[in-house]
């Protein structure tokens, strides 16, 4: 069902959204659910295959979808220069990649932290210093509760996140005066092609059990929306009760 209310603070219309990661789990969710708030998209992903299979399920009209892997600058700036002006971006690209760190090979640190970290971090600059990110937009990053609570054999994963965390308190203070907002969804397990089988073990130690890729949109709306105006440099924890279990 969509919900179009023009003047309502949840609403997106009227805004130009782009959603990375938009070729699968949260940021293809993000980006259908953010269309039927009444968004313009913009998504881009690196599987042209699946990226326009998430094309072809947005509502509305006047959306684009662009492949570009975001660990390659010239992708990025290729990118950038086709970006019309934005009232939102979602940074939901991301990888996860197992490794205790007795174990961790620098090429499996670096693979995690290129397009976990330094992609969404080098995007924003570009769209900050190009002035495309318009004034009063906002800037979501999807993180991770492994950046706040330590888990066996996801060291790697969980610092590249951590870094985003620290990053987007520090961005949201700089871009505050043009009342541009900074902030950080933080999901616990959702269930998306991120995960095998080990999902279903989190389950126990969720009490409200795992999350959903829309209720991760969902979150992801609110702060890209008028209703979040007065909302930046903050860490919006969904976890279905886990982190208050332990
Ligand atoms: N699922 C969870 O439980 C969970 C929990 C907390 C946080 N997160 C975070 O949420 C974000 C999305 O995860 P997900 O569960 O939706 O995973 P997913 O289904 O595996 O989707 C990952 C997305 O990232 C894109 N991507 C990966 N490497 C890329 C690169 N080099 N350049 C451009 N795009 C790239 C993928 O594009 P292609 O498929 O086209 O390559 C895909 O669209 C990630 O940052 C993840 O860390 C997920």
């Amino acid at each position: 069902m969509s919900l179009r209310h023009e003047s309502h603070a949840f609403s997106l219309a009227g805004k130009t959204i782009l959603v990375t990661g938009a070729s699968s789990g949260l940021g293809r969710q993000t980006a259908i659910s953010c269309s039927r708030m009444g968004a313009q998209l913009v998504i881009s992903g690196r599987s042209e295959e699946r990226l326009q299979e998430t094309f072809a399920a947005l509502e509305g009209a006047g959306h684009d979808a662009i492949r570009a892997d975001l660990t390659i600058a010239h992708e990025r700036d290729a990118l950038v220069a086709r970006m019309p002006p934005l009232h939102g971006v979602v940074h939901a690209a991301g990888v996860q990649r197992l490794s205790p760190i007795k174990m961790l090979s620098e090429t499996l640190l670096r693979e995690v932290f290129d397009i976990n970290f330094v992609a969404p971090v080098m995007l924003t600059q570009r769209l900050l210093y190009h002035a495309i990110l318009v004034p009063a937009s906002s800037i979501v990053f999807i993180t991770s509760i492994s950046a706040r609570a330590g888990t066996a054999g996801v060291g790697p994963y969980a610092a590249s996140k951590a870094a985003l965390h620290g990053m987007m308190r520090c961005l949201a203070l700089e871009q505050a005066k043009r009342r541009v907002r900074v902030n950080c969804v933080v999901p616990s397990a959702v269930e998306t092609p991120l995960w095998d089988d080990r999902l279903l073990a989190q389950a126990a130690r969720h009490p409200l059990g795992v999350g959903t890729a829309d209720d991760v949109a969902n979150a992801t709306i609110y702060l890209l929306a008028d209703a979040s105006r007065w909302i930046t440099g903050t860490e919006l924890v969904m976890d279905g009760g886990a982190v208050a279990v332990s």
